[in-house]
């Protein structure tokens, strides 16, 4: 059989084990009523101008989601242009528009090695201490009992552990060794002591070498900071995943069970398909992605409960992949469960599947 064959007959029988082909849309459901039909919250990251000027794209997050995390506006460098500035104005609008529709908002991203203002690269090893932990104290603090869940570290994991050694490298790493992570940990805690604080990585789910390593680092991080006690709460995975790239089940249901077994829960934090390599036509490859999308899920949920699903974005509309993994046949990236005219694809019938309670 030829492999494209195989692929989508899996597929088709896995869509057909629904009993429904229909893409079922909550529209006109309230947040609320959609989160009470929901096992797992199910969410996605929002860029909020667009939430303001697309109307279209306000009412599917409406219609689809019981979480919101910003794309943006809570990265150092849309916070703080400046040393001496905060600027609230994106997470403030974002954090109003899920406040009346009844959905929580997730805060993403209190360190991170990317997404820095120029500036930082001047800050000398003894003033990082101050600026990590006051930074988190600030934004923490402004939205103590109302961000219920952080992203305290994002991507701590080198590239390539074997070669870079475990930990990426950062003006964090640099500056104050890999105590960052802890200190960022307990800073979060001390500010908010309610909060569930989250460590964010992605790449755990191929079959690569690479992989392999990146998993057994992250392990080794999670132990050490449970060893000491550090008040981490769970495991965010990304879940950025590359459309020709096999999953490997097994592996990521075996690091699940022992990421949970050290007493963490699980975040599907950042899902997408990155589909730059995939074949042109439309419908192959939305099923290809809605696949690699369902193994993934599979080899989660077969092990622990996600506390929430959230994609990275909505809709094709807009997107990060782009930026980085445009086609080269010019066609549109198709990452996201919405197409750019915010119809459902094939991904959203398998995230209804994972979310929804009874399923
Ligand atoms: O700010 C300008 C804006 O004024 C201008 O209109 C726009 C036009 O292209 O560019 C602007 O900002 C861009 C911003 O996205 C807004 O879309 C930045 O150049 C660009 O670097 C930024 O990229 C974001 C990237 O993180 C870096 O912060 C992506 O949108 C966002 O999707 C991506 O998200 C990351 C997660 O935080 C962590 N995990 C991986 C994920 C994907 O790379």
């Amino acid at each position: 059989m030829h492999r494209r064959d195989f692929v989508l007959g899996a597929l088709g029988a896995g869509l057909a084990s629904t009993g429904s082909m229909s893409l079922l849309s909550p529209a006109g459901m309230s947040a609320n009523a959609a989160a009470a039909a929901n096992a797992v919250p199910y969410g996605a990251a929002i860029r909020v101008d667009n939430l303001e000027s697309d109307p279209d794209y306000a009412a599917a997050v409406r219609a689809y989601c019981q979480q919101v995390v910003g794309e943006g506006g809570l990265k150092w460098f849309d916070l703080r242009p400046d040393r001496s500035v905060f600027n609230f104005d994106q997470p403030d609008r974002l954090i109003a528009f899920a406040d009346a529709n009844g959905m929580t908002m997730r805060g993403h991203t209190l360190v991170w090695y990317a997404a820095l203002p120029e500036w930082t690269k001047e800050i000398t090893a003894s003033e990082a201490e101050f600026e990590l932990t006051h930074h988190i104290e600030v934004v923490v603090g402004r939205y103590r009992g109302r961000i219920p869940n952080w992203d305290v570290v994002n991507e701590p994991i080198s590239e390539d552990p074997a070669k870079e050694g475990a930990l990426r490298d950062s003006i964090w790493l640099q500056a104050l060794g890999k105590g960052y992570i802890e200190l960022a940990f307990r800073t979060a805690a001390a500010t908010d002591p309610g909060a569930q604080l989250v460590l964010n990585d992605f790449n755990f789910e191929k079959t690569t070498e690479v992989c392999r390593q990146r998993r057994v680092a992250m392990l080794d991080l999670l132990k050490e900071l449970s060893d000491r006690d550090v008040p981490i709460h769970a495991l965010g995975l990304q879940g950025h995943l590359t459309g020709e790239a096999e999953i490997d089940k097994e592996g990521l249901s075996r690091f699940v069970e022992e990421v949970n077994g050290l007493g963490l829960d699980i975040y599907v934090t950042e899902l997408d398909v990155i589909d730059n390599n995939l074949p042109a036509a439309q419908g192959v490859r939305d099923q290809i992605s809605a696949l690699r999308v369902r193994d993934y899920l599979t080899a989660i949920c077969d092990v622990v409960e996600p506390k929430a699903i959230l994609t990275w974005g909505i809709s094709d509309k807009y997107t990060w992949v782009p930026i980085w993994f445009k086609r080269r046949d010019g066609l549109l990236n198709r990452p996201l469960p919405l197409d750019e005219n915010f119809q459902p694809k094939a991904m959203m019938q398998v995230l209804q599947e994972f979310t929804r309670a009874g399923s």
